[in-house]
This record gives C-alpha cells, sequence and structure tokens, in this order.
C-alpha cells in the first residue's frame, strides 16, 4: 500500500473543535457502579471515586461528558439521585433491567466532573417525562439561588452552581426500545417546548435535539428532517449515533466503516441544510455525534448481552463489555479521522462508553484497572489535535471491500497549531497484509523535525484478535516509529499491516 498525502497550511477546514473528544458516562452495567465509583475500593478517595480509574481518564483526556444516559434517561427522575443518600429511592430501571440504587446522582457526577477536569453534557428525560421536569433540572442546576429548586441545590450541598452548558434533548426517541418512543412530530414539538421553555430559565444553554439511533434506522432522514422543521430555530445540534462491528470475519469491510461514517455525517448535514434552506433560517445547526464506537452486538451466545441479563433484576450488572483488540483500535482511529474531517460541522462527539461498556477503561470490583486497544488513538488524537483542522489531499493505493467499495488503503487527519508550530499527522493504514510507504507533502510548513512518531499495530506473538485484558493489560499499545524521517521538506514513513499511528 502506499499513499502521497500533501499538507498545506492555508487549506484548513476549520479549528478543532475540543469537544470532539467527549466520552459518555451511562447509568448502565459497571460505568458507574465499580467504574468510576466504587466507595470501599481500595483506591477509592473519600467520595467513592476510584483514583486508579481517573487517572487513566486523565491520560485519555476527554473534554466533555455525557451523563447519565442513554437508554437509561428516557425512565430516569433526576430528584431521585439528589439529597441525602441514604434517602434516595431504589428504583427498577426498564432500559437496562437494573435495580438503580441513586447512590450517585448529579452532585456525585458534577464532583466528578470536576475532579476529571471535564465539561458536563447533561441529558433530560424526554421519554416518560417532558418540559416541566427539565426546566426545573436546568433551575436546579444553574440558577443562583433564591427559588425553589436553586435552594433545594444549595440546601444539598452545592452553594455555587454547577452550570451546565450543554444539554441533550432526551435519547434515542426514534427507536422502538426506547421507553416513551415518539413519532418525529411528536419529538420535534415536545423538543421545541422543552427547549424554549429551558433556554427561558438560562439564556446561555446549548441545547442537543435527538437525531436518528443510526442510519439503518427506517425513519433516517425523514426524522432528522421533520424534528428540525418544528425546533430549528430552538435548538443548537442534532444527535448522530454509530455503532460498528466486524460480521462475518470480513475485516477489510470493518476497517472501511469509516466511509460509513463520513456518508452519514454528509447525509445529516445535507438534511441539516435543506430544512435551513426552506425554512428561511439565519443561524445554523450543527451536529453532536455523542454516541460512537465498535460494539460487538452478538447474538445469543454471550452472558453480557442486555437480553440475557434481562432474567433477573440485580445492580450494576455486566454489560456489554467488549474486549477491544488491535483491528478494533485501528478502526476507532479512523473514526477520530472522519470527525476530525467534519470537525466544521461536528462540533461535539462523544465516544460511548468511558468506562467497562463499550469503553476504552476497563476497571474490575475491588481489583485492577486498565487501559484497552481503543484507548490509544483516542488518546493521542485528544492531547495532539489542536489550532486548525487541515484539509489533506490524499492519493492512496486502494482496497476492494464487500460493504463500501474501492477504499483509500491508507486514511489520514491533521492539524496545524499555529501557536506552537506543531503539526499533528495521525495515520491508519487498512491492509492487512502490506505495509504502507506514506509521503507527505509539507508544503508550506518549514518542517525542521519529527517531534515523535509512534505507532500501533499486531504485537509481536500476536495477531489482529490480540487485546488487552487483566492479565495481559499492556498486550497492545503504542511503540515508537521508527520508520519516518524527514526528506527534502517531506515525510517518509513507512506503516506496518494493520497499524495507527501519530
Ligand atoms: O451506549 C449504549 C446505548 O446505546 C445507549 O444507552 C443508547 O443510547 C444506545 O442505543
Amino acid at each position: 500500500a502506499r499513499a502521497r498525502i500533501t499538507i498545506d497550511r492555508d487549506f484548513t477546514i476549520a479549528d478543532v473543535p475540543r469537544r470532539l473528544f467527549g466520552s459518555f458516562v451511562e447509568h448502565m452495567g459497571r460505568c458507574v457502579y465499580t467504574g468510576i465509583f466504587e466507595p470501599g475500593h481500595p483506591q477509592a478517595d473519600e467520595r467513592g471515586f476510584r483514583r486508579d480509574v481517573l487517572a487513566l481518564v486523565d491520560e485519555l483526556g476527554p473534554t466533555v461528558v455525557r451523563y447519565p444516559g442513554g437508554n437509561f434517561v428516557s425512565g430516569y427522575r433526576w430528584e431521585d439521585g439528589v439529597g441525602p443518600v441514604a434517602e434516595r429511592p431504589r428504583r427498577l430501571d426498564g432500559a437496562w433491567h437494573t435495580v438503580e440504587t441513586n447512590a450517585f446522582g448529579l452532585h456525585e457526577f458534577a464532583a466528578w466532573a470536576d475532579e476529571a477536569g471535564v465539561e458536563i453534557m447533561e441529558a433530560v428525560n424526554l421519554g416518560t417525562r417532558g418540559v416541566e421536569e427539565a426546566r426545573a433540572l436546568v433551575e436546579y442546576a444553574n440558577h443562583p439561588g433564591g427559588t425553589h429548586w436553586s435552594d433545594l441545590r444549595r440546601a444539598n450541598g452545592a452553594e455555587k452552581p454547577f452550570d451546565i452548558r450543554l444539554w441533550c434533548l432526551g435519547n434515542e426517541l426514534d427507536g422502538p426500545w426506547q421507553i416513551g418512543h415518539k413519532t418525529a412530530h411528536e419529538y420535534g414539538r415536545l423538543a421545541q417546548e422543552t427547549a424554549k421553555a429551558m433556554r427561558l430559565v438560562d439564556p446561555t444553554i446549548e441545547l442537543v435535539a435527538v437525531g436518528s439511533s443510526n442510519r439503518q434506522m427506517p425513519t433516517f432522514g425523514t426524522w432528522e428532517h421533520t424534528v428540525l422543521t418544528h425546533a430549528y430555530d430552538e435548538v443548537d445540534y442534532i444527535s448522530m449515533h454509530a455503532y460498528y462491528q466486524e460480521h462475518d470475519g470480513d475485516a477489510a469491510s470493518f476497517l472501511a466503516e469509516a466511509v460509513d461514517m463520513d456518508a452519514f455525517i454528509d447525509g445529516v448535514v445535507a438534511t441539516v441544510d435543506a430544512v435551513k434552506a426552506a425554512g428561511k433560517h439565519r443561524k445554523r445547526v450543527d451536529i453532536s455525534f455523542d454516541e460512537w464506537n465498535v460494539w460487538y452486538q452478538r447474538g445469543l451466545d454471550t452472558d453480557d448481552q442486555p437480553h440475557l441479563v434481562a432474567r433477573r433484576w440485580r445492580e450494576h450488572p455486566r454489560l456489554i463489555e467488549d474486549a477491544y483488540n488491535v483491528t478494533d483500535a485501528v478502526v476507532v482511529g479512523t473514526f477520530l479521522h472522519s470527525l476530525l474531517r467534519h470537525g466544521d460541522r461536528v462540533r461535539i462527539a462523544n465516544q460511548a462508553q468511558l468506562v467497562n461498556v463499550i469503553a476504552p477503561i476497563r476497571s474490575e470490583e475491588g481489583g485492577p484497572a486498565w487501559r484497552q486497544s481503543i484507548f490509544w488513538p483516542f488518546a493521542r488524537m485528544a492531547r495532539l489535535a489542536r489550532g486548525r483542522i487541515l484539509r489533506l489531499a490524499v492519493d492512496a493505493s486502494r482496497i476492494a471491500t464487500a460493504r463500501h467499495g474501492d477504499v483509500d488503503a491508507v486514511d489520514a487527519a491533521a492539524t496545524w497549531d499555529e501557536e506552537t508550530g506543531a503539526v499533528a499527522l495521525f495515520l491508519a493504514n487498512r491492509s492487512l497484509s502490506e505495509p504502507g510507504d506514506v509521503t507527505v507533502d509539507l508544503h508550506g510548513l518549514a518542517a525542521t523535525a519529527i517531534r515523535s512518531a509512534e505507532v500501533l499495530t499486531v504485537p509481536e506473538g500476536g495477531d489482529r484478535f490480540t487485546a488487552n485484558l487483566a492479565h495481559a493489560q499492556d498486550a497492545v499499545g503504542l511503540v515508537a516509529l521508527d520508520a519516518a524521517a524527514l526528506v527534502d521538506g517531506s515525510l517518509r514513513a513507512t506503516l506496518p499491516p494493520l497499524s495507527w499511528a501519530v
């Protein structure tokens, strides 16, 4: 495989939206309980926050974290999670067939987010609830004091408002599985009125309307169109969700799924802009890609799938704790490339989820926490993608795939930080058998040195399925990419087969 890439600092897409490196904490499985929060764990602080997990979150570098769901939020009463812990009700969570203790709620999450240095993205329940409960929550979270809800927050120990700017108007309400599933008209009107009422409490908030749960939904496209026809003026973003997996051992197609992500984003942008034109709106609505990842939605053969867990009610059952391998990490790298390439319109993105539940970080109850393979591309891109997103000219050899036709063997994205002069280049070699010879013409950039070059690939003695497990926590990681050099103002690099490099 080979690729010739031209980078010109005059060809940029947008500033790097730092919220592109978001994550997601849902009350689902073991993301909260025994994930970020486990009182009694040897590493827990006095609030029950796992310090070992916090250290990994710090290294991962998410900027914004969506909370508390997901499907969970569509049946959630936020009031259950505030006030004295001993008085909080235990409830049945229908979304994940789980007993929710409510030992962790908004105050705990706000304290955790503060400790982790991340922005909160709060979702309101528009499944079983509506305008009243949503505006009450904004008053509780953001109003300084002197009113019923804001004084209750103060009485519950938070003198200062949580000051939450970013809000999701429900979750996946186009999905028949969702508690409170709605038609596009029903949801569009509800989103419009809820947005209006929330903004009357705090005009500074930013609001995300629910888009399609995935590109395969029968209502995809018309859902976005109808919802925005109602709510265009009241919202700032429309959401996208997408999960991908390898089907029947077809690795070539799996490695090319970012092509689908690119097309999905382009389709939503086109729909949003069509509503803008028809409605003669002035402002722009952008995209919040607030759930994305690799997720092996297997059949009946594993015991952590929601439909099998549903046999009995339990607290924090093991749910969808996918172990990610080398192939998954390369694919996740290409998803981040796709999001970055669309950074002019995708202004927020959240990898789902943060810990244990289809997550870059794993933890065991009473035991260790460690990084999965997919941790690495996220951590490097969150740290290094700064300044402006560059529009690359890529001329690469092609790979034939069953699901996506011919695709580029080498996938790339790059940023340029004018202040520091640093260029960050992210590359994936999709070929399973051939190295990727890459030449990058650094047009108009007086590049003087390669600061660092790292690569994630199949480790020695391993294969493309090698994963980081409790007993082999560092099997997959980044190693130095020695085959990278500056030659006559160009970067020359050789990428191993199946690899992601920075
Ligand atoms: O992230 C797991 C689940 O996937 C979320 O709860 C839901 O929104 C989506 O279907």
